[in-house]
């Protein structure tokens, strides 16, 4: 069984005392909810501070980024290391908007899904077609390349620690989400993909978020499609109300 995972990826919002405040609510709001794994991912200034929040809760800390180094002369960059002793169990590698306007390459997308690994983060890592590759057919393509380069090289073990998630650039941040269909269409593809690069048990057990534009009203339709098991949160993830929910509309009767 995969359980449902919800993250809120928080992007470039929130200052510390606003991330306190909505991380409060958010545990407030989801205390008795065990069912599904809620993730945080606040910014990096804000991460200590909500990990000692979420401590001891149901609520997981993951980071937005990281580095793949362990320390040294990296002026502005985190370690996973870093990241661990500051409570995180989560980290976001490869968003869209990292590949996009900071020059992200699978390449490094997958440096850093090893580095996660082996300091014992879960990667979560995004894939997600642009636009205009949608519209000229190469949709599945773009997943292919994504997904087996982010993530060559995965011992059995590691894949299984790892959760995808798959962002289509064009419903990010647009209000203009993927239908159910599409969106099972691609991750259903992506199962299929682990399947030639690893087993049909391991396809069975590892999760793929959806994320673009989701909300608590069209949650519900995402996830009752059987390759959907969760959601990487963008805006509505900035609203304790909102997050909780998602959250709360994603557990599958
Ligand atoms: P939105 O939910 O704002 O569309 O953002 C999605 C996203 O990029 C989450 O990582």
């Amino acid at each position: 069984m995969r359980k449902i995972i919800i993250a809120g990826n928080w992007k470039m919002n929130k200052n510390l005392q606003e991330s306190i405040d909505l991380a409060n609510l958010v545990k407030r709001n989801l205390y008795n909810v065990e069912e599904v794994e809620a993730v945080l991912c606040p910014p990096f200034t804000s991460l200590s501070d909500v990990g000692e929040i979420v401590v001891n809760s149901n609520i997981k800390l993951g980071a937005q980024d990281c580095y793949w180094e362990k320390e040294g002369a990296f002026t502005g960059e985190v370690s996973c290391g870093m990241l661990k002793s500051v409570g995180c169990e989560y980290v976001i590698i490869g968003h869209s908007e990292r590949r996009q306007f900071f020059g992200e390459t699978n390449e490094i997308v997958n440096k850093k899904v090893k580095a996660a690994l082996q300091s014992g983060l879960k990667p979560i890592v995004c894939v997600g077609e642009k636009l205009e590759e949608r519209k000229s057919g190469k949709t599945f393509s773009v997943i292919k390349d994504h997904v087996e380069n982010s993530l060559a090289d995965l011992t059995r073990e590691d894949m299984l620690k790892t959760v995808i998630a798959y962002e289509p650039v064009w419903a990010i941040g647009t209000g203009v989400n993927a239908t159910k269909e599409q969106a099972e269409e691609v991750h259903k593809y992506i199962r299929g993909l682990l399947k030639d690069m690893y087993d049909e048990e391991l396809a069975d057990a590892v999760r793929i978020q959806y994320g673009g534009s989701v909300k608590p009203d069209n949650i519900k339709e995402l996830i009752s499609e059987p390759d959907v098991d969760g959601a990487l949160v963008g805006g509505a993830s900035l609203k304790a109300d909102s997050f909780a929910d998602i959250v709360k509309n994603s557990i599958k009767k």
